[in-house]
């Protein structure tokens, strides 16, 4: 009974003199439990008890290593933050004077998204191919933040070898025309609650193509008192804008900037009047590019003028076409027409002109005698020079075809044969070594011509030939480099 009463007092004594941390040997060990992260500004709970125990205790929360920041006495304790820039930290939570610690939270002060901006460098992003292109999504304010791009509204999902992502990077190293388009980026806060994002205005990005190296052609113009030279400058492709200058015999003439990829420069040109060599230097912020060297000479259409023929069989060996060609000894500039036995062509008809009027093609061969003529394209009162009249006929291989060929050939080669075997019996009758030899050779040769024969007998083109010959004559012709920029074809079908 003492006993009893005696242990009842110390109890007391002891519920009386907190800290009460151990009672009956039991280790009151408290929980502290809140969120890991909250936006700045907002209200956070965190809530700290002793689980399975029903009595008040006093509870003090922490921060860090730092002094007690709150302290209640209840059951479960309830400790209500406003939470600042500075709230971040580790939180935990332990029972008066010096009794157990419990867990810790580690907690994010998260500062919402706002203001974000596309930036780009370069700035404009304005760039040529191979160009490097970097893009930042930059926010005015957040924390705690990923980020997302868009191209053309299309979602950037991972880095490639187009482009990397990065932080709040996007980096393309080589810019190709792939590349160009509307980008924007949106920034979001990353949290598991209500995650707050803000987008950027969309940005332009713009590649430009390299121009490819330009080529200067001229044509001549007539104004009644003398003769202009429009000189054009071009390059096939590329991105505007481009300067182009003119450079005669090495000096600048004439500077002309376009947005496009073409520019013209006129200049008072005579006939015969060699005004130097001529070159365009075509130049964008990256490239600097110079055309081939031409001359600046008009030289009007001079010397004999000719036909040249060329047949076009088709797959029977038939004639299916002819394509006749005026080429005058000289002129820079030349027109040409065409006549059918002295009278011009008709209008209509199986046939086509091509290459300024150069090149005639019969697409039905209708036998007569074809002539050209040809002046200056740029006076209407230079004299006509006439080529002389060339008979074309309509002639096909099939005339002569394989079957006949074919026979004659076996027929002309068995006449051989039986021939050779009789002469060989008669040699082998004499058994003369040396006529055998001969008889042999003899064999050989009768069947070489046996070869040859049926080539002979399809009637070979001499016309053609002709032409070809022609056609090297002209290409080979030291005198002839004018007429080429105007002959420039020497395919001889298209
Ligand atoms: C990126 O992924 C999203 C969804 O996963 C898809 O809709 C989009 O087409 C993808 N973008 C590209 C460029 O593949
Ligand atoms: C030069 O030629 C181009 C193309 O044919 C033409 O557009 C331009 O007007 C010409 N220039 C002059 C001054 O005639
Ligand atoms: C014609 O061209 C010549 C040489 O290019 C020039 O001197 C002349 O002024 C031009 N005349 C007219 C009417 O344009
Ligand atoms: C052209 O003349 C030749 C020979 O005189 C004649 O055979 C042919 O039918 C003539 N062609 C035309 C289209 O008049
Ligand atoms: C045009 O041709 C006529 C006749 O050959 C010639 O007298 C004249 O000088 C030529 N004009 C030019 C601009 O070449």
């Amino acid at each position: 009974m003492m006993a009893g009463s005696l242990r009842f007092l110390l109890l007391s004594l002891c519920v009386l003199l907190e800290p009460v941390t151990e009672i009956g040997g039991l280790l009151l060990k408290p929980v502290l439990s809140g969120p890991s992260e909250a936006y700045v500004r907002s209200e956070v709970q965190f809530d700290c008890a002793v689980p399975g125990w029903s009595s008040p205790l006093t509870y003090e929360l922490y921060k860090d290593a730092g002094d007690v920041i709150a302290a209640e006495n209840n059951v479960k304790a309830t400790f209500t933050l406003q939470v600042n820039e500075e709230s971040k930290g580790e939180y935990y939570c332990r029972l008066t004077a010096g009794g157990q610690t419990s867990n810790s939270i580690h907690f994010q002060a998260v500062i919402p998204v706002l203001g974000v901006r596309l930036s780009s460098d370069p700035d404009p992003a304005i760039l040529y191919e191979g160009q490097k292109l970097v893009l930042r999504c930059l926010v005015r304010k957040g924390t705690h933040l990923s980020f997302t791009w868009y191209h053309n509204k299309q979602e950037v999902n991972s880095s490639s070898e187009l482009h990397r992502l990065s932080g709040d990077s996007l980096t393309m190293d080589r810019v190709t025309e792939m590349h160009a388009g509307i980008y924007s980026c949106t920034a979001r806060n990353q949290m598991t609650v209500n995650p707050r994002f803000s987008s950027s205005q969309s940005l332009h990005v713009t590649v430009r193509k390299h121009i490819s190296v330009p080529s200067l052609s001229f044509t001549v113009f007539s104004n009644g008192s003398g003769l202009t030279a429009n000189i054009s400058c071009r390059s096939e492709r590329g991105s505007p804008p481009v300067t182009f200058r003119l450079m005669l015999d090495g000096l600048e003439l004439n500077v002309k900037r376009v947005d496009s990829l073409e520019a013209w420069f006129v200049l008072p040109i005579s006939v015969g009047l060699d005004l130097g060599v001529a070159q365009c230097e075509a130049q964008t912020e990256t490239q600097q590019l110079l055309s081939d060297p031409e001359r600046l000479l008009v030289v009007p259409v001079g010397g004999a003028v000719r036909v040249t023929v060329m047949y076009l069989h088709d797959a029977d060996g038939m004639v299916s076409a002819a394509r006749l060609t005026c080429v005058p000894d000289r002129g820079t500039f030349p027109t040409f027409s065409w006549h059918l036995n002295h009278s011009s062509l008709p209008a209509e008809g199986a046939h086509a002109v091509t290459h300024h009027g150069q090149i005639l093609i019969l697409t039905e061969v209708s036998a007569g005698f074809y002539g050209c003529r040809a002046r200056d394209s740029f006076n209407d009162s230079s004299l006509w020079v006439k080529s002389e009249d060339i008979f074309i006929q309509k002639r096909d291989l099939s005339a002569t075809p394989m079957e006949v060929i074919a026979l004659v050939f076996c027929g002309f080669l068995s006449i051989v044969i039986v021939f050779c075997s009789f002469f060989m019996f008669w040699c082998s009758k004499r058994r003369n070594n040396s006529c055998k030899h001969h008889s042999n050779q003899d064999v050989i040769q009768s069947e070489m011509t046996t070869m040859d024969a049926p080539v002979v007998s399809s009637e070979p083109q001499p016309e053609e030939m002709k032409t070809v010959n022609r056609f090297l004559e002209i290409q080979t012709r030291p005198g002839a480099s004018v007429l080429q920029r105007r002959l420039r074809d020497p395919e001889l079908f298209d």
